[in-house]
């Protein structure tokens, strides 16, 4: 495995500076070789607490760092890029030894990257990818594979609407536009389906990933389309606000109008055992350990794997009952 020490990296940064060249870069230690862990400054740059999946993953990401004994620098940006672009250009002043983010959209990320590698920082984004021509400018991408999520949230479909004749009319509450998971999930969802001309996404909007985003929209959409009879949601937030939205319309969900959704949060586990959602695929916002270790490879002078996918499965009704009493989050 290629050895690239934080060390090395700076004193490459220091032969630039020699040179001429921007950028500071002895944040990753001056000495050839590791930094003791406990002497490791790590910023994080979380996109917000936009939903129980979100929180989840804050919680989690701090306790491991804890526990390994790493200062994490924690920031978060409300759901906003330019938030995330100055707290990166924050960790980039302070010299932190790694910067680590969930980008809130995929695009606009290249310049302030390139200040990032100019300075020898080395980032890792996790959850979410960054739309970017240029892989050098990342180490490591950990998180969930959202294309193939979208997929597994069609195959559900297709196999319970696999006896029907009759059109099935589907409404899709989208995450945050131009984020990963919501350009992922569509076009994962949309490519399962597409053999079948009977379903028909008829509406699809942003709920923005959160709870009251999933209602507000549910609401309308149920105005403009009464005939719907499922709705896609791109995570269990939006779909438990589609939950309070259906009830209010005097119907039943889970029965007059089924939802399927993302994540599998305790929320909308118990919601799924409770028969108000009716298929839930996982995403796991549990990557705070594998973090640590890609920092702490990093720190050695490894090079860590560029893409690690985080291993995740689906739940029925029976399977959320059972997985609940035990369930992380
Ligand atoms: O990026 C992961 C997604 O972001 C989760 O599915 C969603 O709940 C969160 O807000």
């Amino acid at each position: 495995m290629k050895k690239k020490f934080l060390g090395l990296a700076a004193a490459g940064a220091m032969l630039l500076t020699l040179a001429g060249c921007a950028g500071g870069g002895t944040s990753a230690g001056e000495s050839a070789g590791p930094k003791p862990v406990d002497q490791l400054v790590v910023g994080f740059s979380q996109v917000g607490s936009e939903s129980g999946w979100r929180t989840a993953n804050t919680t989690d990401i701090q306790a491991a760092f804890k526990d390994a004994g790493i200062d994490l620098k924690f920031s978060d940006a409300q759901q906003k890029q330019e938030n995330q672009i100055k707290a990166i250009r924050s960790y980039i002043q302070q010299k932190v030894d790694v910067i680590a983010f969930s980008p809130v959209v995929e695009t606009g990320w290249d310049a302030v990257l390139n200040e990032a590698k100019a300075a020898n920082i080395p980032v890792v984004l996790t959850d979410r990818a960054v739309d970017s021509a240029d892989d050098s400018l990342y180490e490591s991408f950990l998180g969930s594979d959202f294309v193939e999520e979208g997929k597994k949230a069609g195959e559900w479909v297709l196999d319970e609407y696999k006896d029907s004749t009759e059109p099935v009319k589907i409404i899709q509450l989208e995450g945050t536009t131009g984020a990963a998971p919501a350009i992922d999930r569509a076009e994962g969802f949309a490519e399962a389906i597409k053999g079948d001309d009977k379903f028909e996404v008829v509406a699809s909007q942003t709920g923005d990933f959160t709870r009251a985003g999933g209602k507000q929209v549910t609401e309308a959409l149920l105005k403009s389309n009464p005939d719907a009879n499922l709705i896609y949601a791109h995570n269990d937030d939006m779909a438990l606000g589609a939950i309070e939205a259906i009830e209010a319309a005097g119907l039943k969900p889970g029965v007059d109008i089924k939802i399927v959704s993302v994540d599998a949060v305790k929320d909308g586990m118990q919601a799924l055992a409770d028969g108000k959602i009716n298929f839930i695929v996982e995403c796991s916002p549990l990557l705070g350990k594998q973090l640590v270790d890609i920092v702490k490879q990093i720190n050695d002078g490894d090079t860590p794997e560029k893409r690690i996918i985080t291993e995740e499965t689906t739940f029925t009704k029976d399977q959320a009952a059972e997985a609940l009493p035990t369930r992380q989050y």
